[in-house]
């Protein structure tokens, strides 16, 4: 399958993405973490898109649209993807639809994790990240009590981004720049909605169960 995760910061994008790349045998792809990891090794690319995260604000277009298509040209892709982060602007839902419409691989749904702002901001408040391996761990979670990743061993810190002020901003850009996003793809009849405000595997469990009229028709290697 071929999809998008649409949501607010915080909504649990990444979460669900994650475990759905692993339950439909396809890469997750996010751009964040793409940004993240050029801004951590210190190339070219993380110092053009520094400014830009850092202030919670959109990377622009021409960058992010070349970084995805490079990405989705790659052998693991061509069966399926996961798309976390992209597009976030309608130039970038429509550079990715005629992209896909150039290759016959249309996207098969975007699915919006709906949460309330309130509820985002404080489970961007909560989280914390390995510096080593980049897992995520949520408020609550024995190994944010612990300070240490339990897959690696790392160091657990704060996103940079996961300031009070800059998930603020974040949101704000959203509702500005990325919401209209869930409509494009409301025209386009393509558009599952769950909600987001439960534990993470029913969320799952309702993401699964709505793709179905999609194209998902059971787990990992039941697909044609
Ligand atoms: P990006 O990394 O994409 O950040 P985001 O959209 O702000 O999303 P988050 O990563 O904050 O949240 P999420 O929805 O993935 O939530 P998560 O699963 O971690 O982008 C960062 C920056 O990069 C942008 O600001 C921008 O500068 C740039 N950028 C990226 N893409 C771009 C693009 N296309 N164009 C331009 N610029 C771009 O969950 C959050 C927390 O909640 C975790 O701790 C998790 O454990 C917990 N949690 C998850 N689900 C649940 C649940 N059901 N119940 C309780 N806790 C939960």
């Amino acid at each position: 399958m071929r999809l998008v995760m649409l949501g607010l910061p915080g909504a649990g994008k990444g979460t669900q993405a994650d475990l759905l790349a692993k339950e439909l045998g396809i890469p997750r792809i996010s751009t964040g973490d793409m940004f993240r990891e050029a801004l951590q090794s210190d190339t070219e690319l993380g110092r053009q898109v520094k400014e830009y995260v850092e202030r919670g604000e959109l990377v622009p277009d021409s960058l992010t649209v070349a970084l995805v298509e490079q990405r989705l040209s790659q052998p693991d892709a061509r069966d399926g993807f996961i798309l976390d982060g992209f597009p976030r602007t309608v130039p970038q839902a429509e550079a990715l639809r005629d992209t896909l419409a150039a290759a016959g691989k249309p996207i098969d749904a975007a699915v919006f994790i709906d949460v309330d702002q309130e509820e985002a901001i404080r489970r961007i408040a909560g989280r914390r990240v390995c510096s080593q391996c980049g897992a995520t761990y949520g408020a609550g979670a024995p190994e944010v009590e612990a300070g240490r990743c339990s897959q690696c061993g790392g160091p657990l810190v704060q996103r940079p981004d996961d300031t009070e002020e800059t998930a603020r901003r974040r949101l704000q850009v959203y509702m500005d720049q990325t919401h209209p996003v869930v409509e494009f793809y409301r025209a386009e009849n393509r558009l599952v909605t769950v909600d987001g405000g439960r534990d993470v595997p029913e969320v799952l469990a309702d993401i699964l169960e709505s793709l179905r009229p999609f194209g998902l028709d059971g787990r990992a290697g039941d697909a044609p």
